[in-house]
């Protein structure tokens, strides 16, 4: 059977004609408009991959989007994201956006920490696996090229760029893949804990 890939935020831009293309806008190449800001429409667990290129930029509700990213793809199913790096001056003149994202900004939502930079855990419900994650300096000359080989090479290459080099010399976009890691017993439905289940979790 094929694969289901959905390509969100597409525009009149789609990755591929094989994917479904999601937008708010009925452009050439869309095939489900919706707003990304409330409830995917689609079935839980029923996606293999979702690509989406230069639009969770555009989306107040970060947490709330990758939610249901998480919601709707398969376990072990793949999200691969393209976003603007945080000093891509460029990207603030773009009044529609309302975030920038740097080389930490998925690990927030993953249970595996760099070893860099260790970030805290805001939400404990969703967590995706860290694949990959890659700078890009976008502009295709040798010193690019150059850049992209030189602070991609590990972890710490990577860390050393942003935290001492981004404004110096600034990176176009990020990469990211993540995995959706689906624990067991996430699917099952949540029940409130009783008084005395709250004294016996404490006894523990
Ligand atoms: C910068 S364009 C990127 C288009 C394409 N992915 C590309 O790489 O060329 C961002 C897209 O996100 C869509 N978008 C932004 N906010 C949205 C929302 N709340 N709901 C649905 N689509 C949205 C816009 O309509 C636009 O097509």
């Amino acid at each position: 059977m094929q694969s289901v890939i959905l390509d969100i935020g597409c525009g009149a831009n789609k990755a591929s004609r094989d994917y479904i293309g999601v937008d708010r806008l009925a452009l050439q190449g869309v095939d489900v408009v919706c707003d990304l800001e409330r409830s995917l429409p689609f079935a839980t667990s029923s996606i293999d991959s979702i690509v989406t290129r230069h639009t969770l930029e555009h989306i107040h509700d970060l947490e709330g989007i990758l939610r249901e990213f998480h919601r709707i793809v398969k376990p072990g199913g793949s999200v691969l994201i393209t976003v603007p790096h945080f000093s891509n001056t460029l990207g603030f003149s773009d009044y529609t956006h309302k975030r920038f994202f740097g080389y930490y900004t998925f690990d927030y939502f993953s249970r595996t920490s760099d070893p860099h930079w260790n970030v805290p855990r805001y939400t404990n419900d969703i967590s995706f696996h860290i694949v990959r994650k890659r700078l890009c300096f976008r502009n295709f000359s040798v010193f690019s090229r150059l850049l992209e080989a030189l602070f991609n090479r590990s972890r710490f290459a990577a860390y050393f760029y942003e935290s001492k080099l981004s404004w110096i010399v600034p990176c176009f976009e990020i990469e990211f893949e993540l995995k959706v890691e689906k624990a067991a017993q996430a699917s099952e439905p949540c029940h409130a804990l009783g008084i005395s289940e709250l004294a016996s979790n404490r006894a523990i």
